[in-house]
């Protein structure tokens, strides 16, 4: 069994998005219609927030993000285990990255410590869909710095912690509709959520070549907009958001019941709390050997995919410049520690069970 590197959508959703895309076809009207607005209205929902700006990538919202905070020529916390594109997008905006501490969860002390006059925003990513329990903390560490917290909500559709959805803590959020992602709107896709509406104003013009209703170009801007094709695709999606999320759930909480051992430990997840999905992460045991435990996965039929981010940022050659003095030691532990088990949408029973044998294997060799 191979991991699939994205899952296909679900026969349902295939023929509404069809019928949707037959008729945004027929109309002609291919860009910023009713189904960008409505797409963009039920991703405002999942985020519980007054706006959402669909754009073309989850690079592109967190770029925008960061340009309507003028973050250029200041500083931006962004944490080292995370995606290429959560600093890429800072220092596309102009911004000096500035890199911190973080494992599965961001390091709240190294950020704190790093909490200059100098710094524009802070940024934290819910990696795998985890939300940290200490993103109450750290909201408070922000506010009381006076710095926006910005979340990278690329892998954390759906995700919530005490009644807070993803997209709650922070100023904005940016959110990735790719591939591989909880949802896709087609392949590439993005979108920004935020209660503030001049940040919404600004990504309205942002994306539309900086124009504003009058067609005058009275910011910098660029071709960001999502395709209304985009829009109608993740929209078949998001309807089922909450019944997909459960049944990942489902899995991860499946995969913890049979096969936590002192090998292999499991992310706590409040009850009341949700995760994504979009990963399952494990935590190998101290002194176990990743690539041999990988092998004798594999040996028993089950090729496990890489792991969210094997290599932190500090250590990817085009960022080498960055940070170069700083420790990162709860990324490096996480790095070399953890794996990824099979999940995706509609598994179904028969390749779960394959994998908690295989699992089970390895641990008991
Ligand atoms: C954490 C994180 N942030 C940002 C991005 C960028 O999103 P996109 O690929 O849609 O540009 C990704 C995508 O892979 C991601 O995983």
């Amino acid at each position: 069994m191979i991991v699939p590197f994205a899952a296909a959508l679900p026969e349902a959703e295939v023929r509404v998005a069809l019928a949707a895309i037959e008729e945004i076809l027929r109309s002609g009207n291919l860009v910023l219609g009713r189904h960008t607005e409505t797409f963009e209205a039920a991703v405002a929902a999942m985020a519980g927030t007054h706006h959402a700006v669909a754009v073309n990538s989850g690079s592109t919202a967190l770029e925008i993000i960061f340009r309507s905070l003028e973050v250029s020529g200041r500083a931006v916390l962004v944490p080292t285990n995370t995606n290429y594109a959560t600093a890429a997008a800072a220092g596309n905006a102009g911004a000096r990255v500035q890199l911190y501490d973080s494992g599965l969860y961001p390091d709240l002390d190294d950020i704190a410590a790093r909490l200059t006059p100098d710094v524009a925003a802070v940024v934290v990513v819910h990696i795998g869909g985890y939300l940290s329990p200490d993103l109450p903390e750290l909201a408070r560490i922000c506010a009381h710095a006076g710095v926006p917290l910005i979340e990278d909500a690329a892998h954390a559709h759906g995700a919530h912690q005490a009644g807070t959805p993803a997209g709650g803590f922070g100023l904005a959020a940016a959110w990735s509709f790719f591939a591989t992602k909880v949802i896709t709107t087609g392949g590439e896709g993005g979108a920004l959520t935020t209660n503030d509406p001049d940040v919404a104003a600004f990504a309205r013009r942002a994306r539309n070549q900086g124009k504003d209703d009058n067609g005058r170009h009275i910011i910098a801007g660029n071709s960001w907009r999502m395709t209304e094709i985009g829009a109608a695709i993740g929209s078949a999606q998001l309807e089922h958001l909450t019944r997909d999320v459960d049944a990942r759930r489902e899995v991860i909480d499946r995969y913890a019941a049979e096969l936590a051992s002192p090998g292999l430990t499991f992310p706590t997840v409040a009850p009341q709390g949700q995760v994504s999905g979009h990963k399952c992460v494990t935590l190998l045991g101290e002194g176990i050997d990743r690539t041999a435990f990988r092998a004798a996965v594999a040996e028993h039929g089950v090729a496990l995919a890489r792991g969210v981010y094997e290599q932190p940022l500090h250590g990817q050659p085009v960022f080498a410049a960055l940070n170069v003095t700083d420790a990162f030691p709860s990324a490096d532990d996480f790095a070399d520690r953890h794996l990824c088990l099979p999940l995706w949408r509609s598994m179904d029973n028969e390749t779960i069970e394959q994998v908690i044998t295989a699992v089970e294997a390895a641990i008991g060799g």
